[in-house]
């Protein structure tokens, strides 16, 4: 088994050039099932969850390599619509292949999804979604079978605006003839990246980022693609909180500044100084922050979710009480007992928690529950007196590569180790 060992107190200084999104790629692959072709993506860093789309990819029968940081996917001949339970169960994301898979294939049988234990995580969303399109979807012994024979172009308003969701109907639109539009849809910026993506492939998608997103079907996509998707906004604001929490001067590059704004806004506010440019944050922390005071996660462009966990470990050595909100999963607090361990002051209720920080926190042993959460308890780590062992770290390998190296060349003391 492994684990990150961690010796905290050193402060972080230095660059570090952020790669592509987990969350903007996953949709991006599961979008290449749509493409009778061969697609480039550049600059991929090999998060697990990567991993774990690749493999459904190519059960599908597309033919997967990697050229240095470059994926190439070739899904010229897919012979398979069958997503299995022993893919599926490695990844939420494995739903969004149902839209794709459909638009391309018309039949569909994918076994329910598994990924981090955050909250109930229904899928009722994405399935009517395909049904609003025409599509037939049943669900029996725990598989979900579709039959996209009959889709057409259509409406949906989507009463809670789930990323995946608005994805996996994007998808199932792109090769569906008419016009589909879908109200109320998830803003977030890997929806306009995954827009931007297959636009880029010949498809007709507006509206991204924006209330309404239409679809115009077209009949097939261009053959060869070469994309880059977005950077990863929730590393570059787990790096930007680590700094916060432990002092320094950090330099990061290949950034959108705006994709992180609520969380730069709060930063500012609590003593931390920017310098931001197009594509470059500059950010500088020096003495023990001010709380937050009252803060919660919420849709695009606020609080992203995914960050709560690192900005719960910041709480709890900032100066001050802060209510913490969680907004958008209703059982994302697992890291909660690994910081009280720590010897943060924590309560919490349901969906609220209310920190009052410390000036310090203690080195402890503590446990990775899912994936956010586990970075948050690296952070605390980083920022503790004495040393913190981080166990389940697979599940910090879904959504960062390689982090303690990329920690390392900041300055920080964590390896990786066998125990
Ligand atoms: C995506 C991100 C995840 C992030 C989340 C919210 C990826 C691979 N994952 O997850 O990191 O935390 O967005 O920003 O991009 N819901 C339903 N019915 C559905 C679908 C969702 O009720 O059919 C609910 C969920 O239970 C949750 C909320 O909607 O409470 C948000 O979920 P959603 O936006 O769908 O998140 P994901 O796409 O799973």
């Amino acid at each position: 088994m492994k684990r990150y060992y961690i010796e905290g107190g050193n402060r972080l200084y230095g660059m570090v050039k952020i790669g592509s999104g987990k969350n903007a790629l996953l949709p991006i692959l599961a979008g290449c099932i749509l493409i009778d072709g061969v697609t480039t993506l550049l600059n991929v860093p090999r998060y697990s969850d990567i991993d774990a789309m690749l493999e459904i990819l190519e059960h599908l029968g597309a033919v997967v390599s990697w050229q240095d940081e470059n994926l190439i996917v070739d899904t010229r001949v897919l012979n398979s619509h069958d997503v299995t339970l022993e893919s599926a169960g490695k990844l939420r994301a494995s739903i969004f292949t149902l839209g794709s898979i459909l638009g391309r294939m018309k039949l569909a049988k994918l076994a329910y999804p598994g990924g981090c234990n955050i909250g109930l995580r229904p899928i009722d969303l994405h399935l009517s979604g395909m049904r609003a399109l025409g599509a037939k979807i049943n669900e029996k012994n725990g598989f979900i079978y579709g039959n996209g024979s009959q889709m057409k172009g259509g409406e949906f308003i989507l009463n809670f605006p789930s990323v995946g969701a608005t994805e996996n109907i994007i998808m199932a639109a792109v090769l569906t003839l008419g016009k589909t539009t879908i109200i109320n849809p998830a803003k977030e910026p890997e929806i306009v990246d995954l827009q931007d993506f297959l636009n880029s492939a010949g498809a007709k998608i507006s509206g991204a980022g924006s209330n309404i997103i239409t679809i115009e079907g077209v009949k097939s996509l261009h053959k060869n693609i070469v994309y880059e998707a977005m950077p990863d906004r929730i590393i570059t604001g787990t790096l930007l909180i680590a700094t916060a929490m432990c002092g320094g001067e950090i330099e990061l590059e290949n950034v959108n500044f705006q994709h992180n704004q609520a969380l730069i806004s709060k930063l500012s506010k609590s003593a931390c100084q920017f310098d931001l440019k197009r594509d470059k944050i500059k950010m500088k922390a020096s003495g023990r922050l001010k709380s937050f005071g009252e803060v919660d996660t919420a849709v695009y462009p606020g609080l992203p979710t995914d960050l709560q966990a690192p900005i719960m470990a910041l709480q709890t050595i900032s100066d001050g009480a802060c209510v913490l909100l969680e907004n958008v999963f209703e059982a994302r607090f697992k890291h909660v007992p690994e910081l009280i361990k720590m010897g943060a002051d924590i309560k919490f209720k349901n969906n609220v928690c209310i920190i009052n920080g410390r000036e310090k926190l203690y080195g402890a042993e503590v446990k990775a529950c899912d994936l956010r959460g586990g970075a948050g308890l690296v952070l605390a780590g980083l920022a503790s007196e004495g040393y913190t062992t981080v166990s389940g770290i697979e599940y910090i390998d879904r959504g960062y590569y390689k982090f303690e190296e990329m920690l390392s060349k900041l300055g920080a003391v964590v390896r990786r180790e066998e125990y």
